[in-house]
């Protein structure tokens, strides 16, 4: 847990982030080798219970032949390329939030099950062992990725442009800020707790919230990070300007480094967010106050000779 609360506070145009955050992790290290998915990692017997377990858990949104319906396709490349990596972290993805509409109901065995049944269907060969539903042991094993799908094969020459709409002070305020904070609260909120019904009397209606009562709270978190980490990118957009009409300084290496340090944050927190616990969220938070304040130390909280009609200096801002 962090032992303080990190929380982004732009009053006066400065970041106030209380973060002395200690990970206190105890680290269980398994005896277990380290193996890949395509070693025989579960048995027949184990797909066969996964099986009846899709069938009736799974198949409706995810398609009988697990080739995708209403929700993606749970096989071949589809899966590898999202999810490869060490397997616990598919194996908690299930126990976690699947099905979409009833999550959290399944054990960790059945979860375990369910993923030796997809292992079988996208062809790695089964073992002699079961695989195991304990966390660490699921870590030892990796899920091969897919050769990397090539980015330069989507970005398709007739790709439309799409010039900056808004400033970065802009898009700081409309999408960092408030999913940032939001992450923020998890410190103090259990996403998982019923939340105070939402208010529309005269007295109670938050236009800015409405809405915001549609998605579970762990849910909301989820969206969060996402957002976080896919405004990585917009940092990174050729022609917008900061409010002060000097061009964001894209090809800068170190604000393209801190950008890096956003994304990583933001999937870090996407990453935190699907454990649905809520310490494990809390601990990711420093991650995130940490990437925004480097590039606000160097790029937006300048200091200088502080005018009374510029008393933050931001005039300064997006130089270096
Ligand atoms: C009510 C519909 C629904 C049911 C039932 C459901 N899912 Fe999902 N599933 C989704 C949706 C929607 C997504 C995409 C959003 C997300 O990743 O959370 C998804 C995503 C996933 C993913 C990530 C896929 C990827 O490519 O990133 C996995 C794995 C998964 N589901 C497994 C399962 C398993 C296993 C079950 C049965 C225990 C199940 N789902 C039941 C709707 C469903
Ligand atoms: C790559 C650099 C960079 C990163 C990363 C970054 N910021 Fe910023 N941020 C800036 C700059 C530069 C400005 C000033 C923008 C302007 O003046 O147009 C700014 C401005 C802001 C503002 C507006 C402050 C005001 O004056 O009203 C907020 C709020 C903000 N950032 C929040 C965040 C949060 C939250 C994060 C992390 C999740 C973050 N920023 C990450 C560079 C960055």
């Amino acid at each position: 847990m962090s032992s303080s609360v990190n929380r982004y506070c732009c009053a006066l145009g400065v970041a106030l982030c209380g973060c002395a955050c200690v990970g206190s992790f105890v680290v269980a290290l398994h005896a277990q080798q380290a193996r890949t998915a395509a070693q025989g990692v579960y048995t027949e017997a184990q797909a066969t219970r996964g099986q009846a377990l899709y069938k009736d858990r799974c198949a409706a949104c995810h398609g009988a032949t697990l080739a995708g319906g209403q929700a993606p396709p749970l096989t071949g490349d589809e899966l590898t390329g999202n999810w490869g990596g060490p397997l616990s972290d598919l194996v908690n993805k299930i126990q976690n939030t699947m099905p979409a509409n009833d999550s959290g109901k399944l054990t960790p065995q059945q979860s375990a099950d369910i993923v030796a049944y997809l292992l079988q269907v996208g062809k790695f060969p089964a073992g002699q062992a079961e695989l195991v539903a304990d966390e660490a042991g699921l870590k030892q094993i990796t899920l091969p990725a897919p050769p990397s799908r090539q980015p330069a094969t989507v970005a398709a020459a007739r790709a439309p442009s799409f010039p900056p709409a808004g400033n970065l002070a802009a898009v700081m305020r409309g999408i960092l800020f408030p999913a940032s904070n939001l992450i923020f609260n998890v410190q103090r909120q259990d996403p998982a707790a019923p939340r105070p019904p939402y208010q529309s009397s005269a007295a109670g209606f938050s236009w800015a919230d409405w809405g915001a009562g549609i998605y579970t709270g762990w849910e909301l978190v989820d969206y969060a990070a996402v957002a976080l980490a896919e405004s990585a990118p917009l940092m990174l957009t050729p022609g917008r300007r900061c409010e002060n009409g000097k061009p964001v300084p894209v090809q800068d290496p170190d604000w393209i480094k801190f950008t890096v340090e956003l994304a990583e944050a933001g999937k870090a927190a996407y990453k935190a967010s699907q454990t649905r616990k809520q310490d494990v969220v809390s601990d990711v938070t420093d991650q995130i106050a940490t990437s925004c304040s480097h590039c606000h130390e160097a790029y937006r909280d300048k200091r200088g000779p502080r005018t009374t009609t510029d008393p933050a200096n931001k005039a300064a801002r997006c130089v270096r």
